[in-house]
C-alpha cells in the first residue's frame, strides 16, 4: 500500500476561514425555483409554498450567502417584473434557457425563503441588455430605507425594511459568447467602472464583484482580468472566477485532477490582480469572489436538454439535472480543498448551484426530496472548516494525468479553530486502485482526540443516489483513523474523499 505523509501545523495559517466561502447560488433555470424550492401543491409546503423539506436540506448543507437570480437568466431579466402584486407580474421569454418565467417567485419571496433557509441575499444586477439606471434602480429599491420613490414602492409591496444586499455582481459571465450583451473586456471594464462608481455613490458600504472569466480556458482568460481590472480596480472589490468539471472521455484520472485546474485559475487570477495593482502603486488588493463552482456535464446540456421552437417555452422544465457519483463527489470535496487552501485571496463561492439543477438537493414534484453524493462533501465541510485554513506540508507519490501531468495522489487541506481548540484535516485519494495510508505529525497540536472521520467512496465509483435509490451513496466513519504520540493514521481507499475532526 502506497503512503503519504502530512504536518499538520497551526503557525502555517493561510488566511480566515470566512463564510462567505460556503455560498451557493440560485438561478431562475429549470426546476430549480419552481418545482424546487417551491412547490405550492406539495405537501410540505409552507403558507408560502415553499417545501419545508427543501429548507431543511438548505439548512443542513451550510449554505451562507446565495447568489441569485443569475447566472445568464439575469442578463435579460427585467427585476421590476419580479416585485409587486403577483397577479400583475408580466410572464417573460428567458432567452438564456428558452424557458418562461412566470415571476411568481420574484425578489420579496426570494428573500421570505432566505430567511427561512437562513442565509444571505447577494444580488447580480443585469449588464448585458440593460446598465446603470436600472443598477441603482434595483440598489435604491433594495438598500434605501424609505422617502424615495423606489424604496416607498418596496415599502407599498409588503417590505418595510431594506434588503440590505451587501455583495452585487455586475452582470454574470460578460466573456462569454453565449451571453446575451456579450462585451469585450474594454467595453465591459467601462461599463462595470461607470455602473460601480454610480452604485457606490448611493451606497458606499456595498462589495462589488466585477466579471472574471467563465473559466481558465476561455481564449481571453487572463486578458480579461487585466484588462477589466485596469478600468475598474479601484471601483470594485472583487473579480469572480467560474469552473465547471467533467469527466470527459472516459479519462477519470484527468477529472480526479481537476482541483489543479482550479488551483492555476485561482492563482493566475491572484498574479493578474496584483500585476494590475503594482501598475497603478495601488495599495488595495482584489480579492476573488469564486461564485460559481462545481461539477457539471455541459455535454448533456447541449445534447440532451437544449429546448428550441419558436412556440416551445417551458415554465420550469427539466434542465441540467446532473445525476452526481461518488467520483463527482470525490472531485466535488477535492474543489472545497482547493478553495480552502486559497482562503487568503477567495473571498466568497458560491456553489452553483442548489436544487435540481447541477444540485446537491433533488425533488420530485409531489414527491421525496433528497442529497445527492455532492451533498455530503459541502455539508461536512461547511460545518467542520472554521477559524484559519493552514498550509501543510504534503508528500504523495504521484500518477500521470492526460491533463495536468504529474499530479499528487492525495490533496488536503487543514482548517484550525484555536479558540474552539477544532481542528479539521479534509483529503482526498485519486487512486483508483490503491488505497493510501495518511500520517499526520499533528504533534504541534498539542494533545488532540479524533472526534468525527467520514469518509465518501464505494467500490463502484459511478455509484449514484436517485430518486428510486435515495441513500444509495453516503459517507461512512473510517475506523482505520488513529492517533497517538502526535501522530495521526488514516487509510483512504481509492477515489475517496475524507474529513477527520481533531479536538
Ligand atoms: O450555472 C449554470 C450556468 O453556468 C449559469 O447560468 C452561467 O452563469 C454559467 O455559464
Amino acid at each position: 500500500m502506497s503512503s503519504a505523509r502530512i504536518t499538520v501545523d497551526p503557525h502555517f495559517s493561510i488566511g480566515a476561514v470566512r463564510r462567505a466561502l460556503f455560498g451557493g447560488f440560485v438561478e431562475h433555470l429549470g426546476r430549480h425555483v419552481y418545482d424546487g424550492i417551491y412547490e405550492p401543491g406539495h405537501e410540505s409546503a409552507d403558507a408560502d409554498g415553499f417545501r419545508r423539506d427543501v429548507v431543511d436540506l438548505v439548512k443542513e448543507l451550510g449554505v451562507s450567502t446565495i447568489r441569485y437570480p443569475g447566472g445568464n437568466f439575469v442578463s435579460g431579466f427585467r427585476w421590476e417584473d419580479s416585485v409587486g402584486p403577483r397577479e400583475q407580474r408580466p410572464r417573460r421569454l428567458d432567452l438564456a434557457w428558452h424557458s418562461t418565467e412566470t415571476n411568481e417567485v420574484g425578489l420579496h419571496e426570494f428573500q421570505e425563503w432566505l430567511d427561512k433557509v437562513g442565509s444571505e441575499l447577494m444580488l447580480a444586477v443585469n449588464l448585458g441588455t440593460r446598465g446603470t439606471l436600472e443598477a441603482l434602480d434595483l440598489l435604491e429599491y433594495s438598500n434605501i430605507p424609505d422617502g424615495t420613490a423606489l424604496s416607498e414602492q418596496r415599502k407599498a409591496n409588503g417590505r418595510t425594511d431594506p434588503f440590505g444586499v451587501k455583495v452585487w455582481c455586475l452582470g454574470n459571465e460578460m466573456d462569454g459568447p453565449w451571453q446575451l450583451g456579450h462585451r469585450s473586456a474594454d467595453d465591459y471594464g467601462k461599463i462595470a467602472s461607470q455602473t460601480a462608481k454610480a452604485m457606490r455613490q448611493l451606497d458606499p458600504s456595498i462589495q462589488l464583484v466585477a466579471c472574471g472569466s467563465s473559466s481558465a480556458h476561455m481564449p481571453t482568460f487572463g486578458e480579461w482580468e487585466r484588462v477589466v481590472l485596469t478600468h475598474a480596480y479601484d471601483d470594485v472589490d472583487m473579480i469572480s472566477c467560474h469552473a465547471y468539471y467533467e469527466e470527459r472521455n472516459g479519462d477519470l484520472g484527468s477529472f480526479l485532477a481537476s482541483a489543479v485546474d482550479m488551483d492555476g485559475f485561482i492563482e493566475t487570477v491572484v498574479a493578474t490582480a496584483d500585476h494590475v495593482k503594482a501598475v497603478k502603486g495601488s495599495d488595495k488588493q482584489i480579492d476573488i469572489s469564486f461564485d460559481e463552482w462545481n461539477v457539471w456535464y455541459i455535454d448533456r446540456f447541449h445534447n440532451v436538454d437544449k429546448i428550441e421552437g419558436l412556440d416551445n417555452w417551458p415554465i420550469a422544465p427539466r434542465l441540467l439535472e446532473d445525476v452526481y457519483s461518488v467520483a463527482d463527489a470525490v472531485v466535488f470535496g477535492n474543489l472545497m480543498i482547493s478553495l480552502l487552501k486559497h482562503a487568503d485571496r477567495v473571498a466568497s463561492a458560491s456553489l452553483a448551484q442548489l436544487v435540481n439543477v447541477i444540485a446537491p438537493i433533488m425533488t420530485e414534484p409531489g414527491g421525496p426530496a433528497w442529497r445527492q453524493t455532492t451533498f455530503y462533501p459541502f455539508s461536512i465541510t461547511s460545518r467542520l472548516a472554521r477559524g484559519e485554513a493552514l498550509q501543510l506540508k504534503l508528500e504523495a507519490p504521484t500518477y500521470s494525468t492526460e491533463a495536468y501531468g504529474d499530479v499528487p495522489l492525495v490533496d488536503a487541506v487543514a482548517t484550525h479553530d484555536a479558540q474552539a481548540g477544532a481542528t479539521a484535516i479534509f483529503l482526498v485519494n485519486r487512486s483508483q486502485t490503491e488505497a493510501l495510508t495518511v500520517t499526520a505529525d499533528v504533534s504541534s497540536l498539542g494533545d488532540v482526540a479524533i472526534t468525527e472521520t467520514h469518509t465518501l467512496a464505494d467500490d463502484d465509483v459511478y455509484a449514484k443516489n436517485t430518486l428510486e435509490d435515495r441513500e444509495r451513496v453516503a459517507p461512512r466513519p473510517n475506523d482505520s483513523a488513529g492517533v497517538a504520540d502526535g501522530t495521526l493514521t488514516i487509510t483512504l481507499p481509492p477515489v475517496s474523499w475524507t474529513a477527520i475532526a481533531l479536538s
